[in-house]
């Protein structure tokens, strides 16, 4: 049978903070792939930053382009490493395409304080409107509402705050500890889908190549 081919990206969610871009750069590295940051894609496709779409065409509209920015990087051939905005599962359809079959999730599952304290520490004028308020108010509100919908999408979760806590590169150990689990899980979904192919075509009629003989 033919090797197939397999169009496997890995994709980071996780709350505003919680290190989607900085482990997502060192993983790419280490998988030898390119890195794409969502949010930077969309400013750059669509000549606007993220707070110019929140200004001038509301949230709404900005959630619609971060689907269509997305899609689009989803449909490359090329498997990379896409950072996603940190919003991404408040939409139907971006869950649909998180949960299709071109891509891996690994949802950096942090705590609402240990972002709100990371955040404050960074400069959030043009990517990240939401922190114009108390930060620690919209990433306890974000947790709440968006926990369950980064769990729906996952297929890795990994806790961000004890490796912080406990180890002393803690983004350089996080990307090590994704591309562990990535490694893992792309070979089983490989697996399965060469099983699933391979059940397809034995239940496929025989046809000659070429088609039918005269
Ligand atoms: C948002 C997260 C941001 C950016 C936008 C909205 C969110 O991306 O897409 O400001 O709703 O959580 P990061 O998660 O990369 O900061």
């Amino acid at each position: 049978m033919a090797e197939v081919q397999l169009r496997r990206h890995l994709a980071l969610v996780g709350l505003m903070g919680s290190g989607k871009t900085t482990v997502g750069r060192k993983l790419a590295a280490r998988l030898g792939r390119p890195f794409i940051d969502a949010d930077e894609a969309l400013a750059v496709t669509t000549g606007r930053t993220v707070r110019q779409w929140f200004d001038d065409s509301g949230e709404a509209a900005f959630r619609a382009k971060e689907v269509d920015v997305l899609a689009q990087l989803l449909a490359s051939d090329d498997p990379s490493v896409i950072a996603t905005g940190g919003g991404i599962v408040c939409t139907e359809a971006g869950r649909a395409l998180l949960n299709g079959p071109d891509v891996t999730v690994v949802w950096l599952r942090a705590s609402p304080a240990f972002v709100a304290n990371r955040v404050a520490q960074k400069a959030n004028k043009d990517h990240r409107p939401l922190l114009d308020a108390d930060p620690r108010v919209v990433l306890d509100r974000h947790a709440a509402e968006r926990n369950h919908l980064y769990a729906e999408v996952a297929d890795l979760v990994v806790d961000v705050d004890p490796v912080h806590r406990d180890v002393d590169k803690p983004k350089k150990k996080l990307a090590e500890m994704v591309f562990e689990a990535f490694s893992q899980i792309d070979a089983e979904k490989a697996a399965r889908d060469r099983a699933q192919l391979a059940r397809a075509a034995a239940d496929a009629p025989a046809t000659a190549p070429g088609g039918s003989q005269p």
